[in-house]
C-alpha cells in the first residue's frame, strides 16, 4: 500500500493483519512465548499425553471429557463412521487426477442433505452438536475411500474397533497400521485441529454468520485451507524437500532460492514471529521417525533450511514443514497432506461455526472504493 492510502485511510489493515474480527473461547496463540493452547490447555500436553478424540471431545464440548464421557464419544464416532453409497458415487464419476482436496469438498457437498439433522434450522445448537460429531467421524472415512476410489479399488467399511487416525490408514491402505504410525498420525492430527482465526476457520464462521448451515461452513473451509499460502504449505513444503533431494544440495538450493525472492514453503507465519508452537514438538516426531526408519536426509535438510531461513530472514519452520516429512516417512501419498489437514481441522471449523452461531452477528466488513465515479453512461452501440 502506498504511503498516501495509508495515510488517507489509517484503519486499514490489509489481509485484516493485525485487525480483532471477534472474541472466542476455543484456542490463544502466544507468539512471544510460542505457545498454543486450546481453551486453555498446551497443544504438547494433548498432542503428548492425549488423543485426538479428546481434543475433538475439548473443542466441541469446552472441556476434557471424563473416561465415560470419552468412551461415549467414542462409541458415537464409531457408529457414524460409514458415509452413504452416494457419496461414494460422486467420487466414482470425478476424473482421476482430480485432487484429493477437490474429492474431499465435493463429498461434504454430497454428505450434507443426507445428514438426519438436514431439516434442522441453521441455528439449532443441539443439532448442530450432532452434525458436528458426525463431520468429524466421517471426514477421514471419506478422504481414505476417496483414495481408494480414485486408485480403481472398491470402499471398504470402517472397523468400529478404530479411532480417528487409525480409521483412517486402515481404509487407506486396507491394512492394520503399525502402532507408531497410528501415534504421530493422532498426534498430527491433535495438532492441526485448531488454531483461531486462521484464513479457513475465519471463511467458515463468515458463512455460518449469514445462517447458512454448518456443512457450507466446512465446504468453505477447506475450499480455503486448500491453497499453498495457508493449508497446501504441507504438500508444496514436501516436493520441495524431493527437489532438493539430498543434504548436500541444501545449502545451494536455499542460498539461490532466497537470491531469486522465492517463497519457502513450510516457513513463517502471520501469527508466530518465532518458532510455531505445533512445529517444534513435530520437528523432534518428524526428525525421530526418520532415525527409525534409516532416512535420516529430511531432518539434515531441514537443519540447513531452517538456519538459513533464521539467520537470514528471522523466519521459522511452521507446522506444515516437519508434517511434511513426517508423513513422507509414514509412507503418506503427498496429495493427501492436506486432506489429513480437514481430517483433524473439521473439529476447529464446527468448534468455531458452533461460537459464532451461539453469538451471531453477520460479518461483513467495508472496503476502500478506489475505482471510477460518476462516468455518463454510453450506449452499448457507441462504445
Ligand atoms: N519464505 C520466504 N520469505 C518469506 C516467507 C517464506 N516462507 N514468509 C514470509 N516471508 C517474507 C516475505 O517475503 C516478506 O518479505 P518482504 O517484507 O521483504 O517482502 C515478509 O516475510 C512478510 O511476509 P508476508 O507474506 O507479507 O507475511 P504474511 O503474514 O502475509 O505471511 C504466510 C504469512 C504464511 C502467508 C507466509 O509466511 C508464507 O507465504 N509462507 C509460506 C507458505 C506457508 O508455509 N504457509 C503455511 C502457514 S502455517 C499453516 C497454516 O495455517 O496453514
Amino acid at each position: 500500500m502506498s504511503a498516501t492510502l495509508t495515510e488517507k485511510y489509517p484503519n486499514y489493515s490489509p489481509g485484516l493483519e493485525g485487525v480483532i474480527a471477534g472474541i472466542s473461547t476455543i484456542s490463544e496463540i502466544d507468539s512471544d512465548r510460542s505457545s498454543l493452547q486450546y481453551r486453555g490447555y498446551d497443544v504438547h500436553d494433548l498432542a503428548e499425553h492425549g488423543s485426538f478424540e479428546e481434543t475433538a471431545y475439548l473443542l466441541i464440548y469446552g472441556k476434557l471429557p471424563t473416561t465415560a464421557e470419552l468412551a461415549s464419544f467414542k462409541a458415537v464416532l464409531s457408529a457414524e463412521r460409514e458415509v452413504p453409497s452416494q457419496v461414494y458415487d460422486v467420487l466414482r464419476a470425478l476424473p482421476k487426477d482430480t485432487h484429493p482436496m477437490d474429492a474431499i469438498r465435493s463429498a461434504f457437498s454430497t454428505l450434507a442433505p443426507f445428514d438426519p439433522d438436514y431439516e434442522a434450522p441453521s441455528t439449532d445448537d443441539a443439532a448442530n452438536v450432532r452434525k458436528a460429531v458426525r463431520i468429524i467421524a466421517k471426514a477421514g472415512t471419506m478422504v481414505a475411500n476417496g483414495h481408494r476410489i480414485r486408485n480403481g479399488l472398491e470402499p471398504i467399511k470402517p472397523n468400529p474397533a478404530h479411532d480417528t487416525a487409525e480409521n483412517f490408514l486402515y481404509l487407506m491402505t486396507g491394512q492394520e497400521p503399525p502402532a507408531k504410525t497410528v501415534q504421530v498420525m493422532d498426534a498430527s492430527l491433535t495438532l492441526y485441529a485448531e488454531h483461531g482465526f486462521n484464513a479457513s476457520t475465519f471463511a467458515c464462521r463468515v458463512t455460518v454468520a449469514t445462517l447458512s448451515d454448518l456443512y457450507s461452513g466446512i465446504v468453505t473451509g477447506i475450499g480455503t485451507l486448500r491453497g499453498p499460502l495457508h493449508g497446501g504449505a504441507n504438500e508444496e513444503a514436501m516436493k520441495m524437500l524431493l527437489d532438493i533431494g539430498t543434504p548436500d544440495k541444501a545449502q545451494a538450493w536455499i542460498d539461490d532460492a532466497l537470491e531469486g525472492k522465492k517463497k519457502i514453503m513450510g516457513f513463517g507465519h502471520r501469527e508466530y514471529k518465532k518458532r510455531d508452537s505445533r512445529a517444534i514438538y513435530l520437528t523432534k516426531v518428524a526428525k525421530e521417525l526418520g532415525i527409525e526408519k534409516g532416512d535420516t536426509r529430511f531432518g539434515e535438510i531441514a537443519d540447513i533450511l531452517e538456519k538459513t531461513m533464521e539467520e537470514r530472514k528471522n523466519i521459522h519452520p511452521n507446522v506444515d514443514f516437519p508434517a511434511a516429512y513426517a508423513y513422507y516417512l509414514l509412507g503418506i501419498p503427498i496429495d493427501l497432506y492436506t486432506p489429513i489437514f480437514v481430517i483433524a481441522r473439521v473439529s476447529g471449523w464446527s468448534a468455531h461455526a458452533l461460537e459464532q452461531l451461539r453469538n451471531n452477528r453477520l460479518i461483513r466488513p467495508k472496503c476502500i472504493y478506489e475505482g471510477a465515479a460518476n462516468l455518463d453512461y454510453v450506449a452499448l452501440e457507441n462504445r
